[in-house]
Order: C-alpha cells, then sequence, then structure tokens
C-alpha cells in the first residue's frame, strides 16, 4: 500500500490507474479505524480494481465545543490495518492540501434542507463540513464508486444528494452499520465511554428495536411510539437528542409507508452517541 500525503502524488497514482483501465472505489475515513470501516474497505475491495482510503479529521465539520482536539488519531495503527485489508493506497493529506486555498475555505457546499435537521439541529455547521469535504475528496480521487457506513444515514443521504446535484457520477454504495455483540454500532467515540456506560450505550440499539417491533407491529402513531422509548432511555441516564421514524430519504413517515428508518441521538455520561435502524415491511 502507498501512503501519500500530496493531492499532486494521489492525482499521478490514480490517473495512471484510469490509463491503464482500472476502476477505483474511495472509503472515506478520519482515521481511528474500526472493523465498521474495514467492512467498508472490503465492500470497496469486492466492487472495484483498486480501492483508495482517505484519512483527514476534517476541522470543517465539528462545532467551537466539539470534540476535534481530542478525535483520536492514529495513523500507524491504521496504516497496518489497510495494509492487512489490501487497500491500494491511503491518502492521508494535511489540512492545506485539502483546502488549497486556506482554512477556512471560501468555498462550501450546503444541502438544505435535510442538513438543518436531526443532526444538523443539534450540530450547526456539521453537513456543511462534511458535504464540502467529500465533494474536495471526491474531486481529488475522482472515484468511480464511493463507500459509505449507513451508520451516518442522514450523511448517506446528503452525500447521494450533493452527488446527484453536483452531478459527480460516482457510484455510491451505503454499506450497513457494523455492531458489537450486545448492537452498540462501532464508533471511534465509543472509546469516550466509561466502562459503566459502556454496557449501558447498548440500550440505544434496545430502543431503535423496540420502535421497529411497534412499527412491525402495526403501529404508526410514531410520535408516541418514540415517546416511550425516549423515556425508557432518560430512564436509563441518557439525555435523547431527538428518536424519530422518517422514510429511508428522510422525508416524514407516512402510515401507508413500507419503508422507514428509526434515528436517535443521545448523550451518555457526556459522550454523544448515534445511530439508527431501517426497517421495511416486505
Ligand atoms: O463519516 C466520516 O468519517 C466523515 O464524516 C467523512 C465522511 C470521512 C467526512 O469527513
Amino acid at each position: 500500500m502507498k501512503t501519500l500525503h500530496l493531492a499532486s502524488e494521489l492525482r499521478v497514482t490514480v490517473d495512471r490507474w484510469r490509463a491503464e483501465g482500472k476502476t477505483v472505489a474511495l472509503v472515506p475515513t478520519m482515521g481511528n479505524l474500526h472493523d465498521g470501516h474495514l467492512a467498508l474497505v472490503a465492500a470497496a475491495r469486492s466492487r472495484a480494481d483498486r480501492v483508495v482510503v482517505t484519512i483527514f479529521v476534517n476541522p470543517l465539520q465539528f462545532g467551537p465545543n466539539e470534540d476535534f482536539g481530542r478525535y483520536p488519531r492514529t495513523l500507524p495503527d491504521d496504516i497496518a490495518k489497510l495494509e492487512a485489508a489490501g487497500v491500494d493506497l491511503l491518502w492521508a493529506p494535511p489540512v492545506e492540501e485539502v483546502y488549497v486555498n486556506g482554512y477556512p475555505p471560501a468555498t462550501t457546499i450546503t444541502v438544505a434542507p435535510i442538513a438543518n435537521e436531526l443532526e444538523g439541529a443539534f450540530r450547526p455547521g456539521f453537513f456543511t463540513g462534511v458535504a464540502t469535504v467529500v465533494a474536495i475528496l471526491f474531486a481529488s480521487v475522482r472515484p468511480d464508486i464511493a463507500v459509505f457506513g449507513e451508520k451516518d444515514w442522514q450523511q448517506l443521504q446528503i452525500v447521494r444528494r450533493m452527488n446527484e446535484d453536483l452531478r459527480f457520477g460516482i457510484d455510491i454504495v451505503g454499506y450497513p452499520t457494523a455492531r458489537a455483540a450486545d448492537g452498540l454500532a462501532l464508533s471511534s467515540r465509543n472509546q469516550y465511554l466509561s466502562a459503566q456506560d459502556r454496557p449501558r450505550a447498548a440500550g440505544l440499539h434496545a430502543a431503535l428495536k423496540a420502535v421497529a417491533a411497534g412499527i412491525g407491529a402495526g403501529r404508526r402513531d410514531f410520535t408516541a411510539l418514540c415517546a416511550e422509548q425516549v423515556a425508557v432511555l432518560a430512564g436509563a441516564g441518557f439525555t435523547p437528542q431527538y428518536l424519530e421514524v422518517r422514510s429511508p430519504a428522510l422525508a416524514p413517515a407516512a402510515a401507508g409507508d413500507r419503508a422507514f428508518v428509526v434515528l436517535v441521538a443521545a448523550v451518555l455520561g457526556g459522550t454523544r452517541l448515534i445511530d439508527n435502524l431501517p426497517v421495511r415491511l416486505d
């Protein structure tokens, strides 16, 4: 595996692959790789001739009081994992290789209105940071395929929409969430949980499953159904921020729908966790 830092070096390698007729898949990450990321890499590997992973802790998607400073940076470990996973190229750029005319960038991308709801309502500017960096990664790597985890369901919808609106023409692949044995979605931020809170954190997935079971049993009083589980989460020590049933494209859920996604965010012992569960009735 090649590890490159400069956009110009990345371009030379990807251009050579293209001239050889190879297809290229991109897996964008912020590093601190876990099995969830490696599942995305395996999905990319099975869909393209060459796999590029990017590691960039993007300052533009962190709010002023968020964890940009302490976000875990583990490049040597990440390199070893990516080598073992058969990745062809790791691009780990410094900030000036991403934001070429200085930081913060003058040009940003906002995918409204979905960027302002759910996560966006609690993390103002987050999705502008994500959409902007993903557009820059797309333009730098120019992949045929890009693989994103469904764990960040709203991010995935925003990336799909941006890809269509800006005509990147990339095949966006969403890959199911990897979970620990107790159901907790794998996330780099799980390591912020204390030893006492870690087992409790599985309550988030349990709440999603309870809402999904209610839908499966025919309930369509989505607000009341979610309120019941918000109360359960609060009783278990969480501070719930939202728990909602939406359509897969994040429109309001309708009683006659056959596909839904249940989305949740909650804080547990100072750690903010998000998760979701797609529900298909057919
Ligand atoms: O999901 C992530 O890790 C990040 O939001 C992404 C897509 C790599 C953009 O920084």
